[in-house]
């Protein structure tokens, strides 16, 4: 069987966490192939009538489902520390996470790496990104300038310590003389990684293999993206992105599966728009309809409990996200959200200092300077938490998802209408 690749189309927080834990019940694999703790996966489950609330940060949203077998591809960086917290919160919660595999290849967020995200920030004052502060950005750059410090090397002491001297050398020079802050033991970062050994061993596995012995035997395998389209390092809104690949490409070079086994793009759309961190955003709300979707989708942060910034959709980031990274299909969540309002605005293109523009503007200043054009949609206010099937929502609902289809250029296959694991309407069959 072919691999699928699940991205977000927007800035992340679309719901992709809910639409691989929705997939999980039919495939075999879930790989996460960017990114690292700085993503925030909310998947709820209702068992029994009871409704369970679930948080994923490091770990890939497939493993709340036994059959599947999650893996930490090696596109990941890997904290460790949150990575065996993570694991003994699900644990003690009854979940069985005894089937994860670890990329021999992923890199390691090094302690260091967590204050130099911090204290680089700081030093930026009203430049800053907006970033997690989970190390993320100096973990990826390490891993470029080739001092990273990889899964593998915990198992060898001599080379750990080597690495981890050599970044030193460099780095306690920029902590301590640039931003005035105490520098890094190499002995206690040793340590610490060292102390994760014995338990990780396990789980460590030359994970492409694995992946390409499971398509060889006719497995399910969805490769489940952390971030999103626009926040990606190459086709993202940069500088104001994370610092790995978060488009479909991506998935590829981060799971070691060749593009010639991706079958199928799954990206998810939120209804509306949401960003945390800095950076563009053209369709923001600062008024009251922002502080309705805030609201009334619960936007504060996952990971750091920050209020997400809020607009309405951009199909004009839509259109985008389907060039990008090739979409078959989009999933649109939070459908529900938007119920109530006399109109629902979409933004359709960009004014950029009086010039119409369709596509997204190719510089940076004009995406700052884009002003939205919209075309309004009439609402509906009936609850459509209850709908299972598209002819049973509203005509109003109806007729502003075939607009979004027809604006952003892929069908779309499912509608969430609220949070829960089955709260969601399937038009096409997301596997086949
Ligand atoms: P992710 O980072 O893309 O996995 O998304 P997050 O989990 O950070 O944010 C999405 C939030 O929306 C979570 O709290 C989900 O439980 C919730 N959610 C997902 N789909 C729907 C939906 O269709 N309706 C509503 N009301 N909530 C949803
Ligand atoms: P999920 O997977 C939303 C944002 C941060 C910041 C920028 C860089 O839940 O969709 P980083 O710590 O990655 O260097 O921060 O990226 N960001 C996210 N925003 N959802 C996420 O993940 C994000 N992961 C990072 O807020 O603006
Ligand atoms: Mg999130």
């Amino acid at each position: 069987m072919p691999a699928i690749v699940l991205v977000g189309a927007q800035w992340g927080d679309e719901g992709k966490g809910k639409a691989t834990d929705l997939m999980g019940e039919d495939v075999d694999y879930v790989v996460k192939f960017n990114g690292g703790n700085n993503a925030g996966h909310t998947v709820v489950i209702e068992t029994d009538g009871k409704r369970e609330k679930y948080a994923l940060h490091l770990l890939p949203s497939g493993i709340l489902t036994p059959t599947v077998t999650p893996i930490i591809g090696n596109g990941v960086v890997v904290d460790l520390e949150v990575l065996f917290e993570e694991l003994d919160g699900l644990n003690e919660r009854g979940v069985d996470t005894s089937k994860l595999l670890v990329s021999a290849n992923a890199h390691v967020i090094a302690p260091y790496n967590r204050t130099l995200d911090k204290v680089t920030e700081r030093f930026l004052g009203a430049r800053k990104i907006g970033t997690t502060g989970r190390g993320i950005g100096p973990t990826y750059a390490d891993k470029m300038n080739r001092v990273g410090i990889r899964i593998q090397d915990i198992f060898d002491e001599g080379i750990l310590r080597q690495k981890v001297e050599a970044a030193l050398s460099f780095k306690n020079q920029v902590l301590v003389k640039i931003y005035n802050t105490r520098a890094a033991e190499a002995d206690r970062v040793v340590e610490e990684l060292l102390s994760y050994a014995d338990r990780l061993r396990p789980m460590v596995a030359d994970t492409a293999l694995v992946l390409e012995q499971a398509l060889n035997d006719g497995k399910n395998v969805l490769l489940e993206a952390g971030q999103a389209t626009l926040l990606d390092v190459d086709h993202g809104t940069y500088p104001f992105v994370t610092s790995s690949s978060a488009t479909a490409g991506g998935g590829c070079t981060g799971s070691g599966i060749p593009p010639t086994r991706v079958s199928r793009v799954i990206a998810i759309l939120k209804a509306y728009t949401t960003r945390v961190g800095e950076g563009p955003f053209p369709t923001e709300l600062d008024d009251d309809n922002g502080e309705f979707l805030r609201k009334t989708g619960a936007e504060y942060g996952t990971t750091t409990g920050r209020p997400r910034r809020c607009g309405w959709l951009d199909v004009v980031i839509g259109r985008y996200a389907t060039r990008i990274n090739g979409v078959t299909d989009f999933v649109i969540t939070k459908l529900d959200v938007l119920t109530g309002l006399p109109k629902v605005p979409i933004c359709v293109a960009y004014d950029v200092d009086g010039v119409r523009h369709d596509e997204m503007p190719v510089g940076q200043t004009d995406f700052h300077h884009a002003k939205p054009i919209y075309e309004e949609l009439d609402g509906w206010w009936e609850d459509i938490s209850g709908c299972r099937t598209f002819e049973e929502l509203p005509a109003n609902a109806q007729a502003y998802v075939l607009r979004v289809e027809e604006l952003i250029g892929a069908r779309v296959s499912a509608i969430g209408v609220g949070p829960g694991r089955h709260e969601i309407i399937e038009r096409h069959a997301l596997l086949d």
